[in-house]
C-alpha cells in the first residue's frame, strides 16, 4: 500500500446503537457500522481522508481522528464544545482532512460525553515511505482496551454517586474485563478468543492501541521477545522487551518474530489493576487471543498455560520502561518562548458539601462542554490579538498569539495517574518527577517526543510543544471518567488565524438543533 500514489480515500461512518456481546455478556453499544471495533482507517502519508459520518443516536456526537495535526481544519478535529457543536441526532457531516506528515499508528473515537466507552472507536494506521522504523513482512493492529457491561451514561452517574462509588469520592468505575480488537472473556461466558495465524519465520508489525476508557493494559505474548519501534507516531530507536504497558489512548508498534517452535502461543493483554479502588469480584483481568504459526488455524495453545505462563530465559529484558524511549534521529528540543503553569486536582464541587459531585480542577477550574456553541466558533471573526470571546467559567484557555515554544509545567497533586493527551500536536516530555516542581532542570539531548502520557499521582511534568498550528485544542485526561469531571483545559492558537477559518455554514448552523 505505500508504494501507491496519493488518493482521497472516502469512508461512510454510520453511528448507531447496537447489540452486541464482545465478552459473551450481551449488551447495548454505540458503535460505526455495526462493527465493534469499528472499520479501520488506512492510508498514505499523501492521501486525503473524506469521512461522511451520519449521527443515528438519540445525542449528538463527534468523531475525533486522534493525534492528527488538523493543522489549517481545526474545526475537522471532532471535539464536541470546543471544535464542533456536534452532529444532531439523525443529521450528517463529512470530516476532510490530510495527514500533515503524520505517520504510524493511531486511533479515531468519538469526541461528545463518554460515547466512545461505549464502543464508538477504531483504528487509524498511516504508512509512510519516510517513517523511520525497520522494515517488516506483516501488519496487524491490536486495540487493548478494559470494557464495562454497563452504558457509559449509567455508569457516570454512578461515578457521581452523591458520597462517591463505594463511600469512596472520585472512585472510578472498575471495569468488568477488556477486548482484545473486540474479542473478550467474561468467565465462562466466551469460549472463543481473538486469534492470528501467521506464518514462521518472518516479523510482524504489531500496533497496539488502547482505545479504552480507564487502565493501561499490560500487552505479551507467551514464549516471544518484542521489538518497540514507534510510540505514538514517533519512530523510536528499537529497545527489546518482554511486555509493554499500554496507557489509555496511547500507541506503540513492536515487531515480533516468528521464530519460535512451531505451533499456537497465548497473547495476554492484562488489565493494569493498581487504580482500582473497590472489588469487583467477576473483573475478568487478563485478556488472551492466540497467535500460531506453522501449524494449522485450528490449533490452540495449551489451555494449561492459561493462568501459568511460562516463564522466559533469565536475562530477558524486562517490560519497556518509558523513559528509554529515544525518537530516531532525535535532538534537542527548541528552548521555551512562552511557559504555562498548571496544578490539577480532584476536588467536592462545593467544599462544604461532601454529598457534591466529586470534580477535578485544573487551576480552579473544572470543565464543562460549552452549550450550543463551540470555542471555535464562539470567536469566529474576533481577529484581535487577545482573540477570544469572553467565556464562561466554566472554561480555562491559554491564548497563544504567536508561533511559540510552549513549555506546560503541569503539578498532579491528585492521588491518581492521569494519561494526558494533546490535540493538534506532539510534545517533548522534558522531565518529571515525584512531589511537585521545584525548579528542577530539564534534561534536553532527545527527549521522548509523543501525544499522550501518563503524568503518575502526586508527580510533575514539563512538556514542551511549537505552538503553530491554529485552532482551540484540548489538553485534557484521557479517562473518560475524569474528563467528565472536567481534567479538560484549551489552548487558543494563533487566534487572528483560526478567527478567519472558513468553516462550513452546515456545522454552525448545527448548533441550533
Ligand atoms: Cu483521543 Cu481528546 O482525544
Amino acid at each position: 500500500m505505500v508504494d501507491e500514489a496519493p488518493t482521497t480515500r472516502h469512508y461512510d461512518f454510520v453511528v448507531e446503537e447496537a447489540i452486541g456481546a464482545p465478552d459473551g455478556v450481551e449488551k447495548l453499544m454505540l458503535v460505526v457500522n455495526g462493527q465493534f471495533p469499528g472499520p479501520t482507517i488506512e492510508a498514505n502519508a499523501g492521501d486525503r481522508i473524506v469521512v461522511n459520518v451520519t449521527n443515528k443516536l438519540p445525542n449528538a456526537t463527534a468523531i475525533h481522528w486522534h493525534g492528527l495535526y488538523q493543522n489549517g481544519t481545526n474545526y475537522y478535529d471532532g471535539t464536541h464544545a470546543v471544535t464542533q457543536c456536534g452532529i444532531p441526532p439523525g443529521e450528517w457531516m463529512v470530516y476532510n482532512f490530510t495527514f500533515d506528515g503524520y505517520a504510524g499508528s493511531t486511533w479515531w473515537h468519538a469526541h461528545a460525553d463518554t460515547q466512545y466507552t461505549d464502543g464508538v472507536v477504531g483504528a487509524l494506521i498511516v504508512h509512510s515511505r519516510d517513517e523511520q522504523v525497520p522494515s517488516y513482512d506483516g501488519d496487524i493492529a491490536l486495540q487493548l482496551s478494559d470494557y464495562y457491561h454497563g452504558l457509559s451514561a449509567d455508569l457516570l452517574e454512578y461515578y457521581f454517586t452523591p458520597g462517591g462509588i463505594e463511600g469512596g469520592p472520585g472512585n472510578e468505575p472498575v471495569p468488568d474485563g477488556g477486548t482484545i480488537n473486540g474479542v473478550g472473556q467474561y468467565g465462562s461466558h466466551n469460549s472463543s478468543f481473538f486469534n492470528l495465524t501467521l506464518e514462521a519465520n518472518k516479523t510482524y508489525r504489531l500496533r497496539l492501541i488502547n482505545p479504552g476508557t480507564f487502565v493501561p493494559m499490560q500487552f505479551s505474548l507467551d514464549n516471544h521477545l518484542m521489538t518497540v519501534v514507534e510510540a505514538d507516531g514517533t519512530a523510536v530507536e528499537p529497545v527489546e522487551v518482554s511486555s509493554v504497558s499500554v496507557a489509555v489512548a496511547q500507541r506503540y508498534s513492536v515487531l515480533l518474530k516468528t521464530d519460535q517452535p512451531a505451533g499456537a502461543y497465548w497473547m495476554r493483554a492484562e488489565l493494569d489493576s493498581t487504580q482500582f479502588t473497590y472489588d469487583n469480584p467477576g473483573c475478568q483481568m487478563e485478556i488472551r487471543g492466540v497467535i500460531r504459526y506453522g501449524v494449522s488455524d485450528d490449533t490452540m495453545p495449551d489451555v494449561a498455560l492459561l493462568n501459568n505462563p511460562p516463564s522466559l530465559p533469565s536475562g530477558s529484558p524486562a517490560e519497556l520502561d518509558e523513559s528509554d524511549l529515544v525518537p530516531v534521529g532525535g535532538g534537542p528540543a527548541p528552548e521555551p518562548t512562552f511557559t504555562t503553569y498548571f496544578a490539577m486536582s480532584m476536588q467536592f464541587e462545593n467544599p462544604e458539601d461532601s454529598n457534591s459531585r466529586y470534580l477535578a480542577f485544573i487551576n480552579e477550574t473544572s470543565w464543562e462542554p460549552l452549550n450550543r456553541t463551540a470555542s471555535l466558533f464562539a470567536h469566529l471573526g474576533q481577529s484581535a490579538p487577545s482573540g477570544s470571546a469572553n467565556y464562561e467559567v466554566s472554561q480555562l484557555i491559554t491564548t497563544i498569539n504567536d508561533i511559540s515554544v510552549v513549555d506546560m509545567i503541569i503539578d498532579n497533586v491528585d492521588d491518581g495517574d492521569h494519561p494526558f493527551h494533546l490535540h493538534g500536536y506532539k510534545f517533548w516530555v522534558m522531565a518529571s518527577g515525584g512531589g511537585t516542581y521545584q525548579g528542577q532542570a530539564v534534561n534536553n539531548t532527545a527527549p521522548p517526543l509523543r501525544d499522550t502520557v501518563v503524568i503518575p499521582a502526586e508527580s510533575w511534568a514539563i512538556l514542551r510543544f511549537v505552538a503553530d498550528n491554529p485552532g482551540y485544542w484540548t489538553f485534557h485526561c484521557h479517562i473518560q471518567w475524569h474528563m467528565s469531571a472536567g481534567l479538560l483545559f484549551q489552548f487558543n492558537v494563533l487566534p487572528s488565524k483560526s478567527a478567519q477559518f472558513d468553516i462550513p455554514q452546515y456545522m454552525l448552523d448545527q448548533c441550533s438543533r
